[in-house]
């Protein structure tokens, strides 16, 4: 479908799995170390991946022990899974957790040592396996990514993980996969996919030759979840728009792989740390204040900020006179979505009170993610954000 920077090559294609055995053959694989969770095993989709691989003549080791929010240890057990095989290629079957575990043991075996060592980017000593991602969600984005988000053992703080040759060589996109997700999946991921869109849009960009292209893609996913999630939740069997939402998903991920995320983000970590607050709902809960903040800045960059706002509603047919406007349209479009998502659209209404703000906003203060927002950030702020939400 697309290729950003010769990487990662999307394919997006409805029954595209049955395809799987020749695009890993394609790659030169011929042990493929198949990495799942168990939900995704559960509803059947790692033995048919394994299946049709083995079909295609291919050695598959299959391995299911990863958990949501995956850690090191996570990744230490597919390692040394990984080790005792000996594969020439690795395909992840699930969502982010799975993707994510599987860039992890990729590093680990083919490095050595422990996910730990390979905090930041550019960190792998030799070149990685090959990996082909098969999400089975349309919300993480790290089916085009070069980094894996991993939760440190000891604190259990996020880890970006990252190296070139740890993007995917081949993000397959068949939304069929995503047709058994549950209502409360298929609602917290498209919240998810909408913050990647949204945030990284306006993000301060990690490597300032690619500005622009996470307003391009990030504008672009925006517009396949505004029109596409009230759809699957209303007709989750709708295989067209399932197909659009994964598109907005790695749309939105190639988005944050050029500028990262904001501090939408940021809120998120201390929210599912301390108070179980999915990550999907978390991200959804604040983004609408985060854009009234952001679209409020009048330091210098403000500007720059409502215009990719108001560029965004446009492009999603969103009404509004003048860019303040088109950016209120955006914040109250976002409300609007995090409303049919129908999972609660306070933080009080997910068990946060005033007594646990000055806590959180210390702790998403720390977060990477509160860097690369547009507007200038620090505890107090957090605080006035968490309160919006309360
Ligand atoms: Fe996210």
């Amino acid at each position: 479908m697309f290729r950003d920077d010769e990487r990662t090559r999307v394919i997006e294609e409805v029954g595209g799995l049955s395809r799987l055995g020749a695009l890993a053959a394609g790659l030169g694989g011929r042990r493929v170390m198949l990495v799942s969770d168990p939900g995704v095993a559960a509803a059947g989709h790692a033995d048919r991946a394994a299946e049709v691989m083995t079909a295609t003549g291919l050695e598959v080791a299959l391995h299911v022990d990863v958990a949501e929010n995956p850690s090191s240890a996570d990744v230490a057990r597919a390692a040394t899974a990984a080790q005792a095989f000996g594969p020439d290629l690795y395909v992840a079957v699930g969502g982010g957790s799975a993707i994510d575990t599987a860039k992890g043991a990729n590093f680990v075996e083919v490095c050595g040592g422990r996910m730990e060592d390979y905090r930041g980017h550019d960190t792998a000593t030799v070149p990685l396996r090959p990996l082909i991602a098969v999400p089975t969600t349309a919300g993480t984005g790290s089916e085009v990514q070069s980094f894996a988000l991993i939760g440190d053992g000891e604190t259990g703080a996020k880890m970006a993980c990252g190296d070139p040759s740890a993007a995917p060589r081949v993000a397959l996109l068949d939304p069929e996969l995503t047709l058994t997700m549950p209502r409360r999946v298929t609602a917290m991921t498209g919240l998810d996919t909408l913050a990647h869109a949204v945030e990284s849009a306006v993000a301060r960009p990690r490597d300032p030759s690619t500005d622009g292209r996470s307003r391009a893609y990030g504008g672009a996913a925006f517009a396949l979840v505004s029109a596409g999630l009230p759809r699957v939740l209303e007709a989750p069997g709708d295989v067209d728009a399932r197909s659009r939402m994964m598109r907005a998903s790695a749309l939105a991920g190639l988005a944050i792989e050029h500028a990262m995320l904001g501090v939408a983000h940021s809120m998120a970590n201390p929210l599912t740390r301390r108070h179980g607050v999915p990550h999907g709902l978390a991200v959804g809960v604040t983004l609408p204040h985060v854009v009234r903040f952001n679209a409020a800045d009048d330091a210098e960059g403000g500007d720059a900020t409502r215009a990719v706002y108001a560029e965004l509603a446009s492009a999603a047919g969103l009404p509004g006179d003048g860019e303040r406007a088109l950016a209120a349209a955006l914040a109250d479009r976002c409300a609007e979505l995090l409303e049919l998502a129908g999972l609660g659209t306070t933080l009080g209404a997910l068990g946060v009170s005033a007594a646990d703000v000055p806590g959180l906003s210390a702790e998403a203060n720390e977060q990477w993610t509160a860097r690369f927002n547009p507007r200038g950030v620090d505890a107090a702020a957090f605080e006035g954000l968490l309160r919006a939400a309360l």
